[in-house]
């Protein structure tokens, strides 16, 4: 988005700026906006820090203006990285207990917070309030799942007296940070995987600059607001709301040898590409299956299920139910169940209590989404409930008899779209989900425990969830994917170890 507006924040005569813009509520938001054009500061090096660039907000619902953010200069992008690179050495010494109660304290007052932080990813998101308080639930405990792994991050002995010429030797393990972090994060879940990239992190003790979606940069800034409230050191941590095309050369910056990107494939495939000798971690996106086996005894509530998560925020998530794949002999029982639940979900304005499904991001997307439902029923699909669209809002769609060559069998919808196969037998049903080139996380509806553990074994994915969608994740769970869904794994103790590297101390001469 290019800056609309330009603006210059009034300074005092020691060049301080003469507003505060805390996040206030609502009201305090269109107060500001409409008398005194406030721009909402970024977190540079923890301090509030204004820019004569912005980027407007806008909500995907009904495209009024949420709010406007100041975008960095070149200067202050570089001061940042700056910060982060002299920063390393105290980030790294600075003690477990101090990097714990700022986590914890991030948790506490995303508790605290809780409704006005829902209120503003839904504001800037377009997601329904109840997956926002689920939102915010979660990156309470991302954070406090942080403190808790930052308390027990400790390293290893290794007895070296293995060998007779190593007598009297022990070495110690340790992991220290590989560096400085560039954080990419998407518009999906604004705030919790933020939170998955700076609370790792943080516990360890390495640097980060975050730079989140520019659709939803205020979830982000919110993180910095309170990571400023805390003892870290202050140039630990920036958010700062880049303009897209001032990527490459922060992602090519060796001060910043990690990179860690949540996002769509081809950016990420991309960056990759581009600095091959970083460490980089791709979290990409997936059309994640479910398999509905014969042997599960609730067919209602396993069709229930489906039909929420693969519509929850609209279907923009990377583990939202995609593709269905179900045992011929429950079949014509599922898709029954399955039609009535996906319509009789409760779709409109996403603030709306009760409201299950919202708008997709923006009105790109729903296009996209659009096309390729007609681009799958032109090729012979059947539809058997959605397929309309409203401004930003896709009808919640399902979908039988699509071609395996149509876009919507290969690639990620990331909307509120789930199409249904029939398989008779369980290896179909598996090589089907295998016969994707993504592989994130898939579902697997049944209560046969060898069943469990062939699917364990043989699918292409991060993650097998036995008895319910591929939707769900907990904070603490290694998370990511195979194939094209990526490269690494986050969740809280999995990110701290892709962030950090094994280094080794030799004691020698001990009287062991
Ligand atoms: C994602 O879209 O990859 C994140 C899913 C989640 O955290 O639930």
């Amino acid at each position: 988005r290019q800056p609309v507006e330009q603006h210059r924040i009034p300074v005092d005569a020691d060049g301080n700026h003469l507003v505060d813009p805390g996040f206030g509520t609502r009201d305090d938001h269109d107060r500001d906006l409409d008398t005194r054009r406030r721009m909402r500061p970024f977190w540079l090096s923890g301090k509030q820090t204004f820019a004569d660039t912005e980027l407007t907000v806008e909500s995907p619902w009904d495209g009024s203006v949420v709010d406007a953010v100041c975008t960095p200069t070149d200067v202050q992008i570089e001061q940042a990285v700056s910060d982060l690179h002299t920063v390393q050495a105290e980030a790294r010494a600075t003690p477990a207990h101090v990097r714990a109660a700022a986590l914890d304290h991030v948790s506490g007052r995303l508790a605290e917070r809780a409704e006005e932080v829902a209120r503003l990813i839904t504001a800037e998101s377009g997601k329904p309030l109840i997956w926002s308080r689920g939102e915010v639930a979660r990156a309470a405990s991302t954070f406090r799942w942080a403190a808790e792994e930052a308390r027990r991050f400790s390293g290893e002995l290794q007895r070296l007296d293995t060998d007779a010429g190593a007598t009297g030797r022990m070495a110690v393990v340790r992991r220290f940070p590989r560096g400085p972090v560039l954080a990419i994060t998407p518009f999906n879940f604004p705030l919790n995987l933020v939170a998955h990239k700076l609370a790792p992190a943080i516990a360890v003790g390495a640097p980060v600059l975050v730079k989140p979606a520019p659709a939803t940069p205020l979830s982000a800034l919110l993180l910095g607001e309170l990571l400023a409230e805390t003892s870290l050191p202050p140039a630990m941590v920036s958010v700062l709301p880049v303009a897209n095309d001032r990527m490459p050369a922060l992602v090519e910056d060796p001060r910043l040898p990690v990179v860690s990107f949540t996002g769509s494939g081809p950016v990420g495939w991309s960056l990759r590409t581009q600095v091959p000798r970083k460490h980089v971690t791709l979290e990409l996106g997936g059309n994640a299956a479910v398999v509905v086996n014969d042997d599960w005894p609730d067919i209602r509530a396993a069709a229930e299920r489906i039909a929420l998560f693969g519509n929850y925020q609209a279907g923009q998530s990377c583990i939202s139910v995609q593709r269905v794949l179900v045992h011929s002999a429950v079949y014509e029982e599922f898709v029954d169940k399955l039609v009535v639940a996906v319509s009789e979900l409760r779709t409109g304005d996403p603030t709306g209590e009760g409201v299950q499904v919202g708008p997709v991001i923006n009105e790109a997307a729903a296009q996209r989404i659009m096309a390729w439902i007609d681009e799958a029923v032109l090729a012979g699909a059947t539809m058997l409930t959605g397929g309309t669209r409203e401004g930003n809002s896709v009808a919640p769609t399902v979908l039988t008899g699509v071609p395996r060559e149509a876009t919507l069998a290969t690639e990620e919808v990331f909307g509120p779209v789930l199409t249904l196969e029939r398989f008779d037998t369980i290896d179909q049903a598996l090589a089907s989900v295998n016969d994707s080139r993504y592989g994130l996380q898939t579902g697997v509806f049944t209560r046969d425990l060898q069943l469990a553990f062939r699917a364990h074994r043989e699918l292409e994915v991060g993650g097998v969830v036995i008895g319910d969608v591929p939707s769900y994740r907990a904070e603490q769970m290694p998370y990511g994917g195979s194939k094209d869904s990526g490269i690494g794994r986050e969740g809280v103790k999995a990110a701290m170890l892709d962030l950090t590297e094994d280094r080794v101390l030799v004691l020698t001469g001990l009287d062991l």
